[in-house]
């Protein structure tokens, strides 16, 4: 739901150089300090990378630290038109910030032009994630498939089983840091990367996840933001049934839109057909046997290779569609758009799902796969404990997402997070009304036909923030900051000039 993410890296960080870190103790206060450097020996003009320390544990502010890495663009401008600092999250949880000013100052635009030149933009690897002190699991334990839709006592006793072992080894393998992921200490970070820069109030742009993180700042430091630009929202928000109904329905809404589109559409691969029948029909061909995923075998000479399991099932299908509903149509990065996606559905049903395949471990190189996963559990409620109680929730899918049957993200933390050896530390609330009133006015943005952030999550963040504008795109797919048009203007502006939109303001693109 959450995610922003992208699949090809196009600009590598290498081996970057050691960095030094300084600390200092004044008067009781620790001040936090970011030691720059160049990210390789060959880097885009503008970028470099840098390290800061920070507490492991929060409430232990002198205790163990742990180190988070930052990339950075500089302003492209003249010094006189410099805004200041503007911290980045893509979302995820689980996506490295980094690889976005990576991809900027290599020449693939994350941010508009307007942003660029008023801006350093800062881009944070948040902890557990990337650069940050990464969450390490067993790889060979990730790769032995579970299904999230167990039929029986049984499958639902190995499900949890295998969610315990997984977990268990993310913390044999990763220490502290697995169990103080959570949001709330990401929020923390980003303050003590404020104090770092030295660099004024707060500006923050957070796309999908990175709202949360966000709001969950707005929350601790009301008073120390000069803006916040909040693209595709997450409402962390306390029920789950709400949750799951708010996702899974704002997916199936959108796949209903593609399937209307692919029928009208003559490029795309099923026109003139049936092509919620022919998905459906997909999804059940493929429980029965799954279907090959040949590039992504090991031997294959495709990206994709040693990436993703050899073969997909229904449920596999079901779950991966969403990311593919992102952009309409198409974007900048690759994922490709809805045309993509007919054409993704055709190559499935002629044998080929390698594009429809999970994410697999790479047993041989450091995976980050699972990285959202552990934010996730630490940060969202999943109190199901018995096969009944999971039974309902599948029946909940089935009744609002006949195709989709609730396959989310929001359903994968009610389910993989079972059994997981950490309890949550950020449990979902309404956001602290006291200390909201005390924000500067925060802008909103959110199409109303968004596969993953649903609209509603955005409607109710924005009663949980007095001086929130909340500025609707008209249309289609997750986030507005890459698209260029309207919504991305009223970004700019607003990040800019402070210039705010009016209440109930719609954008066409
Ligand atoms: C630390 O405290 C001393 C004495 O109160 C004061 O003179 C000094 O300015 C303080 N230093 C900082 C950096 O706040
Ligand atoms: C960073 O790279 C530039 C250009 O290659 C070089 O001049 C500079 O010395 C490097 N800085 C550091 C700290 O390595
Ligand atoms: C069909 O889809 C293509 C690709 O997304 C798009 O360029 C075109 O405008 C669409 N045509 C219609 C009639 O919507
Ligand atoms: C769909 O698959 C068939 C069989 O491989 C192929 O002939 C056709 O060109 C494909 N259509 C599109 C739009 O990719
Ligand atoms: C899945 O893929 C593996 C590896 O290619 C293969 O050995 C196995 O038979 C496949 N399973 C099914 C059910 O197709
Ligand atoms: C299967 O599809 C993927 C892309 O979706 C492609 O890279 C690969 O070459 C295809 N493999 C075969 C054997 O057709
Ligand atoms: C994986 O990460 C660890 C710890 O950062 C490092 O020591 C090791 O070399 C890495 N392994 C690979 C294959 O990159
Ligand atoms: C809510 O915010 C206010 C103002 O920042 C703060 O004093 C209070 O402790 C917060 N309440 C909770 C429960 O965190
Ligand atoms: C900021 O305001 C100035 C003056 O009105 C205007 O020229 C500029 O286009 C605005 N910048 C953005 C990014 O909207």
């Amino acid at each position: 739901m959450r995610t922003f993410a992208l699949t090809t890296l196009l600009f590598v960080v290498g081996n970057a150089a050691s960095f030094s870190y300084n600390k200092d103790v004044l008067n009781g206060t620790t001040l936090f300090q970011i030691q720059w450097s160049n990210c390789t020996t060959n880097d885009p003009p503008n970028l470099d990378c840098g390290q800061i320390q920070v507490p492991l544990d929060w409430s232990q502010p002198d205790g163990e630290q742990i180190t988070l890495g930052i990339s950075r663009v500089k302003a492209t401008g003249s010094s006189s038109s410099r805004v200041g600092s503007l911290i980045f999250n893509p979302g995820g949880p689980g996506s490295p910030a980094t690889e976005f000013c990576e991809y900027q100052a290599a020449g693939t635009p994350v941010f508009s032009k307007a942003i660029s030149e008023h801006f350093d933009i800062i881009c944070p690897d948040p902890r557990g994630v990337g650069t940050s002190s990464p969450i390490s699991c067993d790889p060979g334990l990730w790769n032995q498939k579970q299904s999230l839709f167990p039929q029986s006592e049984a499958e639902f006793a190995e499900m949890v089983k295998h969610n315990k072992a997984f977990g268990q080894s993310c913390l044999d393998l990763s220490g502290g840091v697995f169990s103080h992921v959570d949001t709330t200490s990401v929020a923390e970070d980003m303050e003590a990367i404020r104090i770092a820069l030295n660099d004024g109030k707060l500006n923050w742009l957070g796309v999908s996840y990175g709202t949360q993180i966000g709001a969950q700042y707005a929350e601790l430091y009301p008073k120390n933001i000069r803006a916040m630009a909040l693209d595709g929202n997450t409402d962390h928000s306390p029920s789950e049934v709400y949750i799951l109904t708010a996702e899974s329905s704002t997916y199936e809404n959108e796949l209903d839109r593609f399937f209307e589109w692919c029928n009208q559409n003559q490029s795309c691969a099923f026109h003139g057909q049936n092509v919620a029948q022919i998905f459906d029909d997909l999804v059940a061909k493929a429980d029965k046997t799954p279907i090959p995923a040949p590039g992504c075998l090991p031997t294959a000479d495709t990206a994709a290779a040693s990436t993703c399991f050899p073969n997909v099932t229904g449920e596999d299908i079901r779950f991966n569609v969403q990311g593919s509903l992102t952009y309409k149509y198409g974007s900048a990065f690759p994922g490709g758009g809805w045309l993509e996606l007919g054409i993704v559905l055709n190559e499935t049903l002629n044998g080929n799902a390698t594009a429809l395949s999970s994410a697999m471990a790479n047993m041989g190189k450091n995976s980050t796969v699972w990285q959202g996963l552990a934010v996730g559990c630490l940060d969202w409620a999943h109190s199901t404990t018995t096969f009944a109680q999971n039974v309902y929730k599948q029946q909940l899918g089935s009744a609002i997402a006949p195709h989709t049957k609730g396959a989310s993200q929001s359903y994968r933390y009610q389910t993989r997070c079972i059994g997981w050896p950490a309890t949550v530390v950020n449990p979902p609330h309404v956001l602290n009304q006291t200390a909201m009133k005390l924000a500067p006015p925060i802008l909103l943005v959110n199409s109303n036909h968004d596969p993953e952030t649903s609209y509603v999550w955005a409607q109710n963040l924005q009663t949980q923030i007095p001086s929130a504008v909340l500025v609707t795109r008209n249309g289609d797919g997750h986030g507005s900051l890459v698209l260029g048009g309207q919504a991305s203007a009223v970004i700019d502006g607003y990040l800019v000039n402070g210039t705010l939109p009016a209440q109930d303001f719609v954008v066409q693109s």
